[in-house]
């Protein structure tokens, strides 16, 4: 069975005709039944109702073609990736969610630069999610990110876990904990503000399923663009937000960040490759995040 006759397949269900597959094919229609007809024998399956129209999948036809989707999409898939790695040796584009540029991500990228001049660098701002497609689609090459995302086509290394914390105006009534610090379940009642607004699930979903671990409800979520702005508005007495440690350096005035003491809050930082991929950047890039965690004595998770 060759892929072509999937798309022949394919192509014949979603048009219900194989006179309009035949036309969007640009096949004629008499090789077009005879294909369909041989991939039936070499199945030993009837894919499609006899004397209906418009053409009638059967039971049997309509699980094969959702199998038969999926492999033209992998095999899309596979044939761009190929294409980006074949093509990657001098431009690495690299995909990160916008709150690591608070963090170490601008010093790892800025040694990668110093140590591989030859390598042209295209920094690409885009959600944990949207990073998985653009790997696929050979659009990035790395992603960093904030999130757990499983895709059988993606190796999602963690490279650390940072710590969460509570940010609230200096004023604000929790701010007696900032010594002893807080636990989620201390805050379900005030309004927590969220960020960003992207493709979910994100950082907004992800610190709500911390919530929903602990079990805990909190009545009054409320979503803003992005950090900086969550931040603004905690400093103008909108509510209190969940920032990851290095969202401090943002240096948002009178703001106060309480330590959170529930065991789970962290966020972790990962780097997202396409699996099997074994370019000589990646090697190359996780020295340099190794280089600077050392500088930092941060203790990488990776090996
Ligand atoms: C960090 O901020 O800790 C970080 C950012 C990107 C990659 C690794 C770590």
């Amino acid at each position: 069975m060759e892929l072509r006759h999937l798309r022949y397949f394919v192509t014949v269900v979603e048009e219900q005709s194989i006179s309009k597959a035949a036309e969007k094919l640009c096949i004629a229609q008499p090789p077009l039944s005879r294909q369909i007809q041989k991939l039936e024998e070499e199945l030993d399956i009837q894919l499609f109702e006899r004397g209906t129209r418009p053409v009638k999948v059967t039971e049997a036809g309509l699980f094969f073609y959702e199998h038969a989707v999926q492999i033209l999409t992998h095999a899309a898939q596979a044939s761009s990736m190929a294409k980006r790695i074949a093509t990657v040796s001098h431009t690495v584009r690299i995909g990160y969610v916008g709150s690591l540029l608070y963090g170490l991500l601008p010093e790892i990228i800025y040694l990668f630069r110093q140590k591989n001049p030859e390598i042209h660098i295209e920094l690409i701002e885009c959600g944990t999610k949207d990073q998985i497609d653009a790997l696929k689609q050979g659009k990035i090459d790395l992603g960093f990110g904030r999130l757990k995302i499983s895709d059988p086509a993606i190796r999602r290394i963690v490279l650390r876990k940072e710590r969460l914390k509570l940010a609230i105006h200096k004023n604000h009534h929790l701010n007696k904990f900032i010594d002893s610090g807080i636990y989620l379940s201390q805050i379900v009642d005030e309004p927590i503000l969220l960020y960003p607004l992207s493709q979910k699930p994100n950082f907004s979903t992800f610190i709500q399923s911390i919530f929903t671990d602990l079990g805990l409800m909190p009545s009054k979520f409320s979503e803003t663009r992005e950090i900086q702005l969550a931040m603004g508005l905690v400093a103008a007495g909108e509510g209190i937000c969940i920032v990851p440690e290095s969202a401090l350096d943002i240096g948002m005035k009178n703001l106060m960040y309480l330590p959170i003491l529930d065991a789970d809050a962290y966020s972790p930082i990962s780097l997202a490759i396409r699996n099997m991929d074994h370019s000589n950047y990646i090697p190359k890039i996780l020295g340099c995040i190794q280089e600077v965690f050392a500088a930092q004595n941060i203790t990488p998770l990776m090996d």
